[in-house]
């Protein structure tokens, strides 16, 4: 016949004791089992990309002088897990005794797209009657700043744009 007798305290002590230590040592191995699978699944949101990236516009060659000179580019951008494509004109203007400028051609009121019109000699933004020299300087309306010099460099004769994220 089997002793049924109620364990002691001694030994309901050490099962407590036992299932407790299974239970903490569970959790460790639940832990280390899923810390990569959450650090794949959590780390794509916390990086950002391609915004130190170069962005080729163009040849140089192909800038006329005194004629700001609209160059088309598009780049892909990784933010977390949202990716996206980017693009606009960037704006070569390389005048008399001066550095080229490249200016962006986001308009500084409220982020219309400014197209240079060629009988006016004026950037022009069609969203509120905003109006820019062919330096970038604010002429009429309500932007208040100049267009963006847009960092830049030359590399084997192509024009080259660093754009912020
Ligand atoms: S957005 Fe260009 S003038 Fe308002």
């Amino acid at each position: 016949m089997a002793d049924l007798e109620a364990p002691s305290a001694e030994e309901a002590t050490r099962r407590k004791f036992l299932a407790g230590l299974i239970g903490v040592v569970a959790g460790l191995v639940s832990t280390i089992v899923a810390l990569p699978a959450i650090g794949y699944l959590v780390s794509p949101g916390l990086k950002r990309s391609g915004e130190e990236k170069w962005i080729n516009l163009g040849p140089l060659s192909s800038v006329v002088p005194g004629v700001p000179t609209p160059f088309r580019w598009s780049r892909r951008v990784e933010d977390g897990w949202v990716k996206t494509t980017q693009s606009g004109t960037a704006y070569a203007v390389q005048l008399e005794g001066q550095e080229l400028k490249v200016l962006s051609d986001v308009c500084t009121h409220l982020g219309c797209r400014v197209t240079w019109d060629q009988d006016r000699q004026l950037f022009v933004c069609p969203c509120h009657d905003g109006f820019f020299a062919i330096d970038g300087r604010v002429t009429f309306g309500p932007p208040p700043k100049p267009l963006i010099n847009l960092p830049y460099r030359i590399e084997n004769g192509q024009i080259q744009i660093r754009l912020e994220a």
